[in-house]
């Protein structure tokens, strides 16, 4: 029997009131939302249902629900009579109504989630109080992961996977059988005290996003700064003689969508920089089998975060400059030049007089075309990257699909937006903006070309043989051992 801080918790050696072979009969504890979803999609899976309730005199409405599940409505001590496996679907703070001196010997299914706040005065879950209260029966963790519109609408949207924690083995065999015979999948997390860390699972809010989020959102705020310091105000202050309002209007599209195919790109890099150093780290110490630090630990594990937030960016960055990538729009070097003639131009409804006018073609130059399909080559593989992140596309891929197409696809779109910027502004690489500051097209490519050259670095024959062969398991000898 083991302790779980002075409490006992293995309770294989109660006697249940367990059916031998399985148990397809169910009480369901509650008639409210959860409990009448619960309810129905057991039935729907072949369990007779009893819902216990604390009255039977219930409004009409929820009546129809409650007799739309396929269940029989009765009082709570005939319900939980009636069945060996017991739903608590009754919120933590209501567990004492109960009469829990009918729960002996029954397996009780805890389905309740933390507080919303996270703030409790106790350190016990929810399943462990329930314990507590009725020693003589054991209490199982499942379901609280789902939501009762999960459970109505078939299990389409959301995770599948329903953690299960109990101490004892039989009832965790019955458990796990209700759990599959209801199409979902259950994940055996142990012991009941495990159910501390269950309850706090729906009530994660984007736990590993923070990271990646905070990145793209100081990557993202720096670069507007600058674009708004190089364009909005350096312009107005060396090179404009008056004050030109006119520029501000800018910062809604033209600095915003720059700056979104910029950090794009930055982000790109930082996906695929970890790699590299990693790559550097285990030739330097010659091994794979030595943890990497915290940082690089932390960052290897959020690329797939910080690749989808940059695939966001990417797409919003490409629908907008779709909509701006016109000759009269600064393109110029873009385009073929525009024919110039000469022609009288009517000033007012009075006055004509004679002015150059420039007739634009709509023709990219050789430069516009591969500019543009340079963008729109690393956005559709990036799109596939995206495709492929999704938990049902990533299972039906093998190792070596899923290595393929996030590795040596991503390094292509990496190549090819690098490019597209480097395309677009190749004579703006080595000259400064004014005000000394870096333009975007260059600051765009830092991190790419670091990891361009850490990788060609990491491809030549003999260090790539090296790196292979420590993936692969070879560790290097000590030079007091050689
Ligand atoms: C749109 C988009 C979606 C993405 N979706 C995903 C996704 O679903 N899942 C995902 O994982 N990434 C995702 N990524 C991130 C990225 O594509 C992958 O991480 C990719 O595998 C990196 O390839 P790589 O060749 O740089 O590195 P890898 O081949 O992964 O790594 C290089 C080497 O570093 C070492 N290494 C890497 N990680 C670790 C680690 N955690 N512990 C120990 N050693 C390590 C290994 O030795 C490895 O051989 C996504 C990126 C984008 C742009
Ligand atoms: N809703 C969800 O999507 C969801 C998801 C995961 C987990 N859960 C968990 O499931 C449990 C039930 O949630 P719910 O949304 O169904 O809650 P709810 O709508 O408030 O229903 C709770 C039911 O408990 C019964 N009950 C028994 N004793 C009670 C008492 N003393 N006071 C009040 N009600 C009492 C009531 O039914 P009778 O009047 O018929 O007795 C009531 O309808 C909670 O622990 C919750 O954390 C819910
Ligand atoms: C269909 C896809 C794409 C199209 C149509 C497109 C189009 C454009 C256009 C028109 C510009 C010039 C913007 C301006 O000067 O105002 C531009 C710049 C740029 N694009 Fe793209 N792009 C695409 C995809 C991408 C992708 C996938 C990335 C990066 C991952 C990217 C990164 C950049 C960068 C860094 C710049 C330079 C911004 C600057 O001038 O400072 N683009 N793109």
């Amino acid at each position: 029997m083991a302790s779980n801080g002075g409490y006992e918790v293995a309770r294989d050696d109660i006697e249940l009131g367990v059916s031998p072979g399985h148990s397809r009969s169910l009480c369901v504890l509650g008639t409210g939302d959860f409990g009448r979803a619960l309810a129905q999609r057991a039935v729907a899976s072949g369990y007779t249902v009893t819902i216990g309730t604390r009255s039977k005199q219930k409004q009409a409405d929820m009546m129809k629900l409650i007799e739309a599940t396929g269940a029989t409505l009765a009082s709570q001590v005939d319900a939980i009579a009636a069945a060996d496996l017991v739903v608590v679907a009754v919120a933590r703070d209501f567990y004492d109504s109960l009469p829990l001196h009918v729960l002996k010997n029954k397996v009780l299914i805890d389905v309740s989630n933390g507080p919303v706040s996270g703030k409790t005065l106790s350190l016990r879950s929810n399943a462990e109080h329930l314990q507590e209260l009725v020693p003589s029966a054991v209490v199982v963790k499942a379901f609280n992961v789902v939501s009762a519109y999960l459970l109505e609408t078939g299990g389409i949207q959301g995770s599948k996977e329903i953690p299960v924690a109990t101490d004892s083995e039989r009832a965790r065999h019955q458990v796990v059988q209700l759990v599959r015979d209801m199409g979902f999948t259950p994940v055996d997390m142990g012991p009941l005290r495990m159910s501390r860390d269950i309850e706090k699972m729906p009530l994660e809010f984007f736990r590993d996003w923070r990271g990646a989020f905070a990145v793209v959102g100081v990557l993202f705020l720096i670069g507007y700064i600058a674009n708004f310091i190089k364009f909005q105000l350096c312009k107005n202050i060396t090179v404009n003689e008056t004050w030109d309002w006119s520029v501000f209007k800018k910062i809604l599209m033209t600095n915003f969508n720059r700056n979104l195919g910029v950090i794009a790109l930055e982000t790109l890099g930082a996906v695929y920089l970890p790699g590299i150093i990693a790559g550097f780290l285990q030739l330097y110490r010659g091994t794979k089998y030595s943890r990497f630090p915290a940082w690089l630990d932390r960052w290897l594990r959020m690329r797939k975060q910080l690749g989808l937030l940059m695939l966001a960016m990417a797409g919003t960055h490409g629908c907008i400059s779709l909509g701006i990538y016109h000759p009269h729009h600064q393109y110029d070097w873009l385009f073929e030049a525009p024919k110039t003639i000469r022609a009288e131009v009517e000033v007012n409804k009075t006055f004509f007089e004679t002015q150059t006018v420039n007739i634009w073609f709509h023709h990219p130059t050789w430069r516009g075309e591969l500019f543009l399909t340079l963008g729109a080559v690393a956005l559709c593989l990036l799109a596939i990257l995206g495709i492929a992140s999704l938990p049902s596309v990533t299972a039906r891929l093998t190792w070596r699909e899923f290595a393929f197409v996030q590795s040596k696809l991503g390094w292509t779109a990496l190549m090819a937006a690098s490019l597209h910027d480097a395309v677009l502004g190749w004579e703006f690489m080595v000259t400064s903006y004014k005000c000394y500051m870096p333009t975007g097209l260059q600051y765009a490519l830092y991190l790419p070309i670091i990891c361009v050259i850490g990788k060609l670095i990491q491809l030549i024959p003999a260090v790539n043989r090296r790196l292979v062969e420590i993936r692969s398991g070879w560790v290097r000898k000590a030079s007091s051992e050689a």
